[in-house]
Protein backbone atom coordinates (compact mmCIF):
# COMPACT_ATOMS: atom_id res chain seq x y z
CA UNK A 1 0.00 0.00 0.00
CA UNK A 2 1.37 3.48 -1.07
CA UNK A 3 0.80 6.15 1.92
CA UNK A 4 -0.42 9.79 1.16
CA UNK A 5 2.94 11.58 0.32
CA UNK A 6 3.49 14.88 0.55
CA UNK A 7 6.31 16.39 -1.37
CA UNK A 8 9.41 19.28 -0.10
CA UNK A 9 11.23 20.98 -2.37
CA UNK A 10 14.64 21.95 -1.29
CA UNK A 11 15.37 25.86 -1.73
CA UNK A 12 18.63 25.36 -0.24
CA UNK A 13 17.04 26.12 3.60
CA UNK A 14 18.47 24.92 7.01
CA UNK A 15 15.24 23.76 8.10
CA UNK A 16 14.52 21.70 5.51
CA UNK A 17 14.96 17.93 6.89
CA UNK A 18 13.08 19.76 10.07
CA UNK A 19 10.45 20.62 8.04
CA UNK A 20 9.94 16.74 6.88
CA UNK A 21 10.07 15.53 10.46
CA UNK A 22 7.19 17.79 11.73
CA UNK A 23 5.46 16.54 8.85
CA UNK A 24 6.00 12.54 9.36
CA UNK A 25 5.12 13.71 13.18
CA UNK A 26 1.83 14.22 12.33
CA UNK A 27 1.81 10.56 10.45
CA UNK A 28 2.25 11.94 7.03
CA UNK A 29 4.78 10.40 4.66
CA UNK A 30 7.15 12.50 2.92
CA UNK A 31 9.99 13.03 0.98
CA UNK A 32 12.61 15.71 0.00
CA UNK A 33 13.36 16.71 -2.99
CA UNK A 34 15.48 19.21 -4.85
CA UNK A 35 14.01 22.02 -6.14
CA UNK A 36 15.31 21.37 -9.93
CA UNK A 37 14.08 17.58 -8.96
CA UNK A 38 12.77 16.12 -12.29
CA UNK A 39 9.45 16.56 -13.18
CA UNK A 40 8.86 12.57 -13.81
CA UNK A 41 9.63 11.96 -10.41
CA UNK A 42 7.88 14.46 -8.60
CA UNK A 43 5.17 13.13 -10.64
CA UNK A 44 5.85 9.46 -9.68
CA UNK A 45 5.30 10.15 -5.75
CA UNK A 46 1.77 11.40 -6.84
CA UNK A 47 2.02 13.62 -4.15
CA UNK A 48 -0.99 15.26 -2.48
CA UNK A 49 0.83 18.29 -1.21
CA UNK A 50 3.72 20.81 -1.58
CA UNK A 51 6.43 22.51 0.89
CA UNK A 52 8.32 24.45 -0.38
CA UNK A 53 11.39 25.06 1.79
CA UNK A 54 13.10 28.48 2.95
CA UNK A 55 16.57 29.44 1.21
CA UNK A 56 19.34 31.67 1.39
CA UNK A 57 18.61 33.19 -2.25
CA UNK A 58 16.79 36.47 -3.66
CA UNK A 59 14.59 35.32 -5.95
CA UNK A 60 14.22 38.80 -8.06
CA UNK A 61 18.15 37.90 -8.47
CA UNK A 62 18.14 36.29 -12.20
CA UNK A 63 20.73 33.57 -10.42
CA UNK A 64 18.45 32.32 -7.79
CA UNK A 65 16.29 29.11 -8.09
CA UNK A 66 12.61 29.40 -8.52
CA UNK A 67 9.80 27.75 -9.17
CA UNK A 68 8.76 26.12 -12.46
CA UNK A 69 5.17 26.64 -13.90
CA UNK A 70 5.33 22.86 -14.63
CA UNK A 71 4.86 21.87 -10.55
CA UNK A 72 2.47 24.71 -10.20
CA UNK A 73 0.48 22.90 -13.19
CA UNK A 74 0.76 19.53 -10.85
CA UNK A 75 -2.88 21.78 -9.23
CA UNK A 76 -1.96 20.38 -5.47
CA UNK A 77 -2.17 22.43 -2.61
CA UNK A 78 1.36 24.60 -1.91
CA UNK A 79 3.02 25.59 1.34
CA UNK A 80 5.68 28.11 1.02
CA UNK A 81 7.63 28.69 3.82
CA UNK A 82 10.09 31.70 4.00
CA UNK A 83 11.84 31.98 0.55
CA UNK A 84 9.38 29.61 -0.89
CA UNK A 85 6.34 31.92 0.24
CA UNK A 86 8.43 34.39 -1.65
CA UNK A 87 9.37 31.81 -4.49
CA UNK A 88 5.21 30.86 -4.83
CA UNK A 89 4.28 34.30 -4.74
CA UNK A 90 7.00 35.42 -7.24
CA UNK A 91 6.46 33.15 -10.29
CA UNK A 92 2.70 34.09 -10.29
CA UNK A 93 3.65 37.60 -10.39
CA UNK A 94 3.79 39.17 -7.10
CA UNK A 95 6.72 41.62 -6.19
CA UNK A 96 9.16 40.60 -3.97
CA UNK A 97 11.69 43.39 -2.89
CA UNK A 98 14.72 43.95 -0.15
CA UNK A 99 13.08 44.62 3.04
CA UNK A 100 15.46 47.36 3.67
CA UNK A 101 13.84 49.94 1.33
CA UNK A 102 9.58 49.03 2.20
CA UNK A 103 9.45 52.75 2.32
CA UNK A 104 9.25 55.75 4.51
CA UNK A 105 12.37 54.67 6.02
CA UNK A 106 10.93 51.33 7.53
CA UNK A 107 12.65 48.19 7.07
CA UNK A 108 10.35 45.37 6.69
CA UNK A 109 13.22 42.47 7.24
CA UNK A 110 12.73 40.90 10.89
CA UNK A 111 14.67 37.86 12.36
CA UNK A 112 13.75 36.26 15.77
CA UNK A 113 10.32 36.23 17.95
CA UNK A 114 8.11 38.17 15.86
CA UNK A 115 3.88 38.90 16.91
CA UNK A 116 1.65 38.36 14.29
CA UNK A 117 -1.83 39.07 13.61
CA UNK A 118 -3.69 36.08 11.76
CA UNK A 119 -7.06 35.57 10.36
CA UNK A 120 -8.27 32.87 11.67
CA UNK A 121 -11.34 32.29 8.91
CA UNK A 122 -8.06 30.95 7.24
CA UNK A 123 -8.02 27.40 6.74
CA UNK A 124 -4.27 27.39 7.52
CA UNK A 125 -4.90 29.36 10.93
CA UNK A 126 -7.98 27.61 11.85
CA UNK A 127 -8.57 27.41 15.79
CA UNK A 128 -5.91 29.07 16.99
CA UNK A 129 -5.58 32.75 18.65
CA UNK A 130 -5.65 35.61 16.63
CA UNK A 131 -2.25 36.88 17.44
CA UNK A 132 0.56 35.25 18.85
CA UNK A 133 4.98 35.29 18.16
CA UNK A 134 6.16 33.54 15.28
CA UNK A 135 10.13 32.68 14.16
CA UNK A 136 11.00 35.44 11.25
CA UNK A 137 14.49 35.11 9.21
CA UNK A 138 14.09 37.01 6.31
CA UNK A 139 15.27 40.08 4.50
CA UNK A 140 13.32 40.13 1.32
CA UNK A 141 9.43 40.85 1.82
CA UNK A 142 6.44 40.12 -0.55
CA UNK A 143 5.81 43.92 -1.51
CA UNK A 144 2.93 43.53 -3.57
CA UNK A 145 0.69 40.77 -4.21
CA UNK A 146 0.00 39.54 -7.58
CA UNK A 147 -1.67 41.26 -10.02
CA UNK A 148 -2.80 39.53 -13.07
CA UNK A 149 -3.59 35.78 -11.27
CA UNK A 150 -7.02 34.91 -11.74
CA UNK A 151 -8.12 33.98 -8.46
CA UNK A 152 -7.62 36.17 -5.59
CA UNK A 153 -4.63 36.45 -3.10
CA UNK A 154 -5.18 37.89 0.19
CA UNK A 155 -3.26 38.59 3.28
CA UNK A 156 -4.14 36.46 6.32
CA UNK A 157 -1.32 37.33 8.21
CA UNK A 158 0.21 41.01 9.59
CA UNK A 159 3.33 42.15 11.65
CA UNK A 160 3.88 45.69 12.63
CA UNK A 161 6.25 46.26 10.01
CA UNK A 162 4.71 43.35 7.51
CA UNK A 163 1.65 43.25 5.59
CA UNK A 164 2.54 39.87 4.50
CA UNK A 165 3.67 37.84 6.81
CA UNK A 166 1.16 35.12 5.38
CA UNK A 167 -0.86 35.22 2.09
CA UNK A 168 -3.08 32.76 0.84
CA UNK A 169 -5.22 31.94 -2.29
CA UNK A 170 -7.43 29.11 -0.99
CA UNK A 171 -9.60 29.03 -4.45
CA UNK A 172 -6.57 27.40 -5.74
CA UNK A 173 -4.96 26.23 -1.90
CA UNK A 174 -1.86 28.20 -1.98
CA UNK A 175 -0.30 29.31 1.20
CA UNK A 176 2.65 31.43 1.75
CA UNK A 177 3.79 32.21 5.15
CA UNK A 178 7.06 34.30 5.92
CA UNK A 179 8.38 32.83 9.07
CA UNK A 180 8.71 29.43 9.85
CA UNK A 181 6.09 27.12 11.49
CA UNK A 182 9.02 24.02 11.46
CA UNK A 183 10.16 25.83 14.35
CA UNK A 184 9.77 24.92 17.74
CA UNK A 185 10.44 29.32 18.64
CA UNK A 186 7.05 29.41 16.42
CA UNK A 187 3.81 28.84 18.58
CA UNK A 188 1.53 26.61 17.11
CA UNK A 189 3.94 25.82 14.61
CA UNK A 190 2.55 22.53 14.88
CA UNK A 191 -0.91 23.50 14.79
CA UNK A 192 -0.31 25.31 11.16
CA UNK A 193 1.28 22.26 9.94
CA UNK A 194 -1.25 20.25 11.38
CA UNK A 195 -4.01 22.33 9.48
CA UNK A 196 -2.17 22.43 6.02
CA UNK A 197 -1.88 18.42 6.06
CA UNK A 198 -5.44 17.26 7.38
CA UNK A 199 -7.49 20.46 6.06
CA UNK A 200 -6.09 21.56 3.34
CA UNK A 201 -4.28 19.15 1.53
CA UNK A 202 -6.82 16.13 2.90
CA UNK A 203 -4.28 14.07 4.52
CA UNK A 204 -5.68 10.96 6.68
CA UNK A 205 -2.14 10.30 8.84
CA UNK A 206 -1.71 6.66 7.50
CA UNK A 207 2.08 6.84 8.05
CA UNK A 208 2.54 5.45 11.51
CA UNK A 209 6.01 3.47 13.01
CA UNK A 210 3.81 0.03 13.13
CA UNK A 211 2.46 0.16 9.52
CA UNK A 212 5.95 1.06 8.22
CA UNK A 213 7.32 -1.95 10.37
CA UNK A 214 4.52 -4.39 8.67
CA UNK A 215 4.94 -3.27 5.26
CA UNK A 216 8.15 -3.14 5.50
CA UNK A 217 8.96 -6.61 6.46
CA UNK A 218 6.29 -7.55 3.57
CA UNK A 219 8.51 -5.63 1.28
CA UNK A 220 11.66 -6.95 2.48
CA UNK A 221 10.22 -10.46 2.35
CA UNK A 222 9.21 -9.98 -1.14
CA UNK A 223 12.82 -8.35 -2.69
CA UNK A 224 14.63 -11.38 -0.41
CA UNK A 225 12.89 -13.89 -0.25
CA UNK A 226 14.62 -17.07 1.37
CA UNK A 227 18.13 -15.71 -0.31
CA UNK A 228 20.93 -15.17 1.81
CA UNK A 229 21.58 -11.58 3.72
CA UNK A 230 24.91 -10.83 5.30
CA UNK A 231 24.62 -7.46 7.64
CA UNK A 232 27.52 -6.20 8.90
CA UNK A 233 26.76 -4.79 12.99
CA UNK A 234 28.71 -2.29 14.68
CA UNK A 235 26.13 -2.54 17.58
CA UNK A 236 25.09 1.22 16.42
CA UNK A 237 21.37 2.32 16.14
CA UNK A 238 21.00 1.86 12.72
CA UNK A 239 22.48 -1.55 11.99
CA UNK A 240 20.93 -2.92 15.41
CA UNK A 241 17.50 -1.95 14.47
CA UNK A 242 18.16 -2.73 10.60
CA UNK A 243 19.27 -6.56 12.18
CA UNK A 244 16.17 -6.71 14.04
CA UNK A 245 14.23 -6.08 11.07
CA UNK A 246 15.67 -8.31 9.32
CA UNK A 247 15.15 -10.93 11.96
CA UNK A 248 11.77 -10.98 11.67
CA UNK A 249 12.12 -10.71 7.71
CA UNK A 250 14.13 -13.30 6.36
CA UNK A 251 14.92 -16.93 6.90
CA UNK A 252 18.57 -16.49 5.88
CA UNK A 253 20.26 -14.14 8.22
CA UNK A 254 24.00 -13.65 8.63
CA UNK A 255 25.17 -10.89 11.12
CA UNK A 256 28.89 -10.57 11.49
CA UNK A 257 29.63 -8.05 14.46
CA UNK A 258 33.25 -6.59 14.67
CA UNK A 259 34.73 -6.03 17.66
CA UNK A 260 37.55 -4.05 17.43
CA UNK A 261 38.62 -3.90 21.06
CA UNK A 262 37.76 -0.32 21.08
CA UNK A 263 34.43 -0.27 21.96
CA UNK A 264 33.27 1.08 25.39
CA UNK A 265 33.04 -0.97 28.95
CA UNK A 266 30.55 -4.02 28.28
CA UNK A 267 29.21 -2.52 24.88
CA UNK A 268 30.30 -5.69 22.95
CA UNK A 269 28.41 -8.25 25.54
CA UNK A 270 25.55 -5.92 25.50
CA UNK A 271 25.14 -5.93 21.61
CA UNK A 272 25.77 -9.81 21.67
CA UNK A 273 23.17 -10.36 24.44
CA UNK A 274 20.29 -8.31 22.25
CA UNK A 275 20.26 -10.62 19.79
CA UNK A 276 21.14 -13.66 21.71
CA UNK A 277 18.30 -16.23 21.15
CA UNK A 278 16.79 -14.88 18.12
CA UNK A 279 16.76 -16.80 14.94
CA UNK A 280 19.91 -14.82 13.45
CA UNK A 281 23.04 -16.00 12.70
CA UNK A 282 25.12 -14.27 14.84
CA UNK A 283 28.82 -14.15 14.59
CA UNK A 284 30.96 -11.91 16.95
CA UNK A 285 35.06 -11.60 15.71
CA UNK A 286 36.59 -10.70 18.57
CA UNK A 287 39.83 -8.80 16.33
CA UNK A 288 41.31 -6.42 19.06
CA UNK A 289 44.86 -7.79 18.72
CA UNK A 290 44.43 -7.73 15.21
CA UNK A 291 43.41 -3.85 15.47
CA UNK A 292 45.78 -3.15 18.21
CA UNK A 293 48.61 -4.31 16.53
CA UNK A 294 47.94 -2.73 13.25
CA UNK A 295 47.25 0.28 15.15
CA UNK A 296 51.05 -0.05 17.02
CA UNK A 297 52.99 3.16 16.81
CA UNK A 298 50.55 5.37 14.76
CA UNK A 299 49.06 8.37 16.18
CA UNK A 300 47.83 10.22 13.64
CA UNK A 301 44.30 10.71 13.68
CA UNK A 302 43.58 10.26 10.14
CA UNK A 303 45.78 7.83 9.66
CA UNK A 304 44.34 5.44 12.82
CA UNK A 305 41.03 5.58 10.87
CA UNK A 306 41.71 4.66 7.87
CA UNK A 307 43.60 1.40 9.43
CA UNK A 308 40.64 0.79 11.69
CA UNK A 309 38.56 1.49 8.20
CA UNK A 310 40.85 -0.85 6.28
CA UNK A 311 41.03 -3.70 9.01
CA UNK A 312 37.43 -3.71 9.98
CA UNK A 313 36.89 -4.28 6.03
CA UNK A 314 39.49 -7.27 6.11
CA UNK A 315 37.88 -8.69 8.92
CA UNK A 316 34.33 -8.77 7.54
CA UNK A 317 35.74 -10.27 4.36
CA UNK A 318 37.13 -12.93 6.08
CA UNK A 319 34.04 -13.99 7.83
CA UNK A 320 31.94 -13.86 4.60
CA UNK A 321 34.30 -15.90 3.10
CA UNK A 322 33.55 -18.33 5.57
CA UNK A 323 30.28 -17.54 4.84
CA UNK A 324 30.27 -18.20 1.13
CA UNK A 325 28.49 -16.67 -1.86
CA UNK A 326 25.51 -14.16 -0.47
CA UNK A 327 22.43 -13.04 -2.37
CA UNK A 328 22.54 -9.68 -0.90
CA UNK A 329 24.07 -7.33 1.30
CA UNK A 330 22.30 -5.20 3.80
CA UNK A 331 23.33 -1.56 5.18
CA UNK A 332 21.96 0.56 7.85
CA UNK A 333 21.16 3.79 5.42
CA UNK A 334 19.13 6.05 7.01
CA UNK A 335 17.18 9.12 5.03
CA UNK A 336 19.62 11.68 6.05
CA UNK A 337 22.02 9.67 4.51
CA UNK A 338 20.46 9.56 1.10
CA UNK A 339 19.06 13.38 0.71
CA UNK A 340 19.78 15.07 -1.93
CA UNK A 341 20.42 18.22 -1.17
CA UNK A 342 19.10 21.46 -2.98
CA UNK A 343 22.37 23.41 -2.28
CA UNK A 344 24.77 21.40 -4.10
CA UNK A 345 28.48 22.49 -3.91
CA UNK A 346 31.01 20.31 -1.62
CA UNK A 347 32.14 20.58 1.65
CA UNK A 348 35.62 20.69 2.88
CA UNK A 349 36.66 17.64 4.42
CA UNK A 350 37.25 17.69 8.16
CA UNK A 351 37.39 14.30 9.50
CA UNK A 352 37.02 10.95 6.87
CA UNK A 353 34.36 9.62 9.11
CA UNK A 354 34.63 5.39 9.13
CA UNK A 355 31.68 3.52 8.72
CA UNK A 356 30.84 0.18 8.23
CA UNK A 357 28.88 0.78 5.08
CA UNK A 358 30.79 1.18 2.01
CA UNK A 359 31.51 -2.70 1.98
CA UNK A 360 29.89 -3.69 -1.50
CA UNK A 361 33.16 -3.45 -3.43
CA UNK A 362 34.75 -6.24 -1.17
CA UNK A 363 32.49 -8.57 -0.66
CA UNK A 364 30.69 -11.12 -3.35
CA UNK A 365 26.33 -10.43 -3.28
CA UNK A 366 24.19 -9.48 -5.91
CA UNK A 367 21.87 -6.78 -4.63
CA UNK A 368 22.15 -4.27 -1.26
CA UNK A 369 18.71 -4.07 1.04
CA UNK A 370 18.62 -0.98 3.23
CA UNK A 371 15.32 -1.00 4.93
CA UNK A 372 16.29 1.84 7.09
CA UNK A 373 16.57 4.41 3.72
CA UNK A 374 13.26 6.32 4.11
CA UNK A 375 13.53 6.98 8.30
CA UNK A 376 15.40 9.83 10.39
CA UNK A 377 17.09 8.86 13.30
CA UNK A 378 14.18 9.53 15.57
CA UNK A 379 11.88 7.27 13.32
CA UNK A 380 14.85 4.63 13.44
CA UNK A 381 14.40 4.80 17.24
CA UNK A 382 10.80 4.28 17.09
CA UNK A 383 10.85 1.27 14.77
CA UNK A 384 13.76 -0.37 17.13
CA UNK A 385 11.06 0.24 20.37
CA UNK A 386 8.72 -1.13 17.85
CA UNK A 387 10.85 -4.29 17.23
CA UNK A 388 11.28 -4.92 20.89
CA UNK A 389 14.95 -3.49 21.42
CA UNK A 390 16.19 -2.94 24.51
CA UNK A 391 16.60 0.93 25.48
CA UNK A 392 20.22 0.62 26.06
CA UNK A 393 20.31 -0.28 21.97
CA UNK A 394 17.63 1.83 20.93
CA UNK A 395 18.94 5.18 22.93
CA UNK A 396 22.49 4.62 22.51
CA UNK A 397 24.24 7.61 21.61
CA UNK A 398 26.35 8.14 18.53
CA UNK A 399 29.29 5.88 18.82
CA UNK A 400 32.40 7.05 15.87
CA UNK A 401 33.05 3.46 13.96
CA UNK A 402 36.89 3.71 15.11
CA UNK A 403 35.63 3.82 18.62
CA UNK A 404 37.95 4.94 21.21
CA UNK A 405 40.76 5.10 18.60
CA UNK A 406 39.86 8.41 18.45
CA UNK A 407 39.38 9.46 21.81
CA UNK A 408 42.88 8.21 23.03
CA UNK A 409 45.13 10.99 21.46
CA UNK A 410 48.63 9.44 20.94
CA UNK A 411 49.63 5.78 20.55
CA UNK A 412 46.62 3.48 21.07
CA UNK A 413 47.17 0.50 23.32
CA UNK A 414 45.38 -2.11 24.77
CA UNK A 415 45.95 -0.49 28.14
CA UNK A 416 45.39 2.95 27.61
CA UNK A 417 42.22 2.01 26.10
CA UNK A 418 41.51 -0.09 29.13
CA UNK A 419 42.20 2.88 31.17
CA UNK A 420 39.64 5.08 29.44
CA UNK A 421 36.97 2.43 29.23
CA UNK A 422 36.94 2.55 32.88
CA UNK A 423 37.31 6.41 32.71
CA UNK A 424 34.52 6.65 30.44
CA UNK A 425 32.07 4.20 31.98
CA UNK A 426 32.68 6.59 35.30
CA UNK A 427 31.29 9.48 33.49
CA UNK A 428 28.30 7.79 31.66
CA UNK A 429 27.59 5.90 35.39
CA UNK A 430 27.42 9.25 36.97
CA UNK A 431 25.81 11.31 34.33
CA UNK A 432 22.94 7.94 34.02
CA UNK A 433 22.60 8.30 37.91
CA UNK A 434 22.24 12.03 37.99
CA UNK A 435 19.25 11.30 35.26
CA UNK A 436 20.75 13.68 32.36
CA UNK A 437 21.67 10.70 29.85
CA UNK A 438 18.49 11.96 27.39
CA UNK A 439 19.83 15.76 27.76
CA UNK A 440 22.95 15.44 26.56
CA UNK A 441 23.13 13.94 23.60
CA UNK A 442 26.87 12.64 23.43
CA UNK A 443 29.78 12.42 26.38
CA UNK A 444 32.27 10.52 26.62
CA UNK A 445 35.80 10.89 28.00
CA UNK A 446 39.11 11.43 26.02
CA UNK A 447 41.81 9.99 27.24
CA UNK A 448 44.80 13.22 26.17
CA UNK A 449 48.22 12.93 25.68
CA UNK A 450 49.15 15.65 28.05
CA UNK A 451 50.73 14.68 32.04
CA UNK A 452 51.11 16.64 34.25
CA UNK A 453 52.25 16.73 38.16
CA UNK A 454 49.67 16.16 41.18
CA UNK A 455 49.81 15.18 44.68
CA UNK A 456 48.29 11.82 46.42
CA UNK A 457 48.17 10.40 49.63
CA UNK A 458 51.72 12.96 49.97
CA UNK A 459 53.16 11.95 47.08
CA UNK A 460 53.69 13.46 44.01
CA UNK A 461 52.06 12.13 40.81
CA UNK A 462 53.30 12.96 37.43
CA UNK A 463 49.88 11.58 35.02
CA UNK A 464 48.07 11.80 32.60
CA UNK A 465 45.15 14.27 31.90
CA UNK A 466 41.68 12.93 31.24
CA UNK A 467 39.28 15.18 29.63
CA UNK A 468 34.89 15.03 29.52
CA UNK A 469 33.28 16.02 26.87
CA UNK A 470 29.63 16.47 26.48
CA UNK A 471 27.20 18.10 23.41
CA UNK A 472 23.91 19.45 23.05
CA UNK A 473 22.82 19.04 19.47
CA UNK A 474 20.08 18.12 17.42
CA UNK A 475 22.25 17.12 14.27
CA UNK A 476 25.45 16.76 15.53
CA UNK A 477 26.54 19.37 12.71
CA UNK A 478 26.81 22.10 14.99
CA UNK A 479 26.44 21.69 19.16
CA UNK A 480 27.02 23.23 22.33
CA UNK A 481 28.65 21.93 25.10
CA UNK A 482 26.28 20.76 27.84
CA UNK A 483 25.99 22.45 31.21
CA UNK A 484 26.52 19.34 33.29
CA UNK A 485 26.19 20.52 37.18
CA UNK A 486 29.16 21.25 38.77
CA UNK A 487 28.34 18.60 41.30
CA UNK A 488 27.72 15.93 39.22
CA UNK A 489 31.91 16.41 37.35
CA UNK A 490 33.19 16.87 40.86
CA UNK A 491 31.65 13.18 41.80
CA UNK A 492 33.28 12.26 38.29
CA UNK A 493 36.50 13.48 38.65
CA UNK A 494 36.67 11.97 42.38
CA UNK A 495 35.90 8.53 41.13
CA UNK A 496 38.24 8.64 37.98
CA UNK A 497 40.75 9.70 39.54
CA UNK A 498 40.62 6.76 42.18
CA UNK A 499 39.32 4.57 40.51
CA UNK A 500 41.76 5.08 37.57
CA UNK A 501 45.05 5.82 39.29
CA UNK A 502 47.57 3.49 37.83
CA UNK A 503 45.46 0.59 37.11
CA UNK A 504 48.17 -1.54 35.63
CA UNK A 505 48.08 1.34 33.05
CA UNK A 506 51.66 2.78 32.75
CA UNK A 507 50.47 6.34 33.62
CA UNK A 508 47.29 6.86 35.96
CA UNK A 509 44.92 9.76 35.80
CA UNK A 510 45.65 12.78 37.80
CA UNK A 511 43.83 15.64 36.61
CA UNK A 512 39.94 16.10 35.15
CA UNK A 513 39.08 18.67 32.82
CA UNK A 514 35.69 19.85 31.06
CA UNK A 515 35.92 20.88 27.68
CA UNK A 516 33.83 23.99 27.59
CA UNK A 517 33.92 24.82 23.43
CA UNK A 518 31.14 24.44 20.69
CA UNK A 519 31.16 22.90 17.38
CA UNK A 520 32.31 25.13 15.85
CA UNK A 521 34.75 25.78 16.27
CA UNK A 522 35.95 22.62 17.80
CA UNK A 523 34.71 19.39 16.66
CA UNK A 524 32.70 16.88 19.18
CA UNK A 525 35.45 14.11 18.76
CA UNK A 526 39.02 15.09 19.54
CA UNK A 527 40.48 13.45 16.92
P1 LIG B 1 32.65 15.50 14.81
O1 LIG B 1 33.77 15.06 15.69
O2 LIG B 1 32.99 15.48 13.36
O3 LIG B 1 31.52 14.41 15.01
O4 LIG B 1 32.06 16.81 15.26
C1 LIG B 1 30.19 14.51 14.58
C2 LIG B 1 29.49 13.21 14.91
O5 LIG B 1 30.05 12.16 14.12
C3 LIG B 1 30.62 11.16 14.95
N1 LIG B 1 31.87 10.73 14.32
C4 LIG B 1 32.00 9.60 13.62
N2 LIG B 1 31.12 8.63 13.34
N3 LIG B 1 32.77 7.46 12.18
C5 LIG B 1 31.51 7.56 12.62
O6 LIG B 1 30.73 6.63 12.38
C6 LIG B 1 33.72 8.41 12.42
O7 LIG B 1 34.87 8.28 11.99
C7 LIG B 1 33.31 9.53 13.17
N4 LIG B 1 33.95 10.65 13.61
C8 LIG B 1 33.04 11.37 14.31
C9 LIG B 1 30.85 11.81 16.29
O8 LIG B 1 30.85 10.85 17.34
C10 LIG B 1 29.68 12.77 16.35
O9 LIG B 1 28.50 12.11 16.76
Amino acid sequence: MKNQTVLILDFGGQYNQLIARRVREHNVYCEILPHFADIEKIRALEPVGLILTGGPDSVYLDTSPKLRGEILDLNIPVLGICYGAQCLLYALGAEIKPGADCGSGEDCSEFGRTSVKFDTRSLLFSGLPEEFNVWMSHNDYIAALPDGFADKFISTGQSAVCGTAAVECSGRKLYAVQFHPEVNHTEHGGEILHNFLYKICGCDGDWSMSNYKDECIAALRRQVGDGKVLLALSGGVDSSVCCALLAEAVPNLTCIFVDHGLLREDEGDEVEAAFAGTPINFVRVNAGERFFSKLKGVSDPEKKRRIIGEEFIRVFEDEAKKIGAVDFLAQGTIYPDVVESGLGGQSAVIKSHHNVGGLPDYVDFKEIVEPLRLLFKDEVRRLGTELGLPDTLVWRQPFPGPGLAIRIIGEVTPERARLLRRADYIFRDEIAKAGLSRDINQYFAVLTDMRSVGVMGDGRTYDCTLALRGVVTSDFMTADFARIPYDVLEKVSLRVVNECSGAGSPCGINRVVYDITGKPPSTIEWE
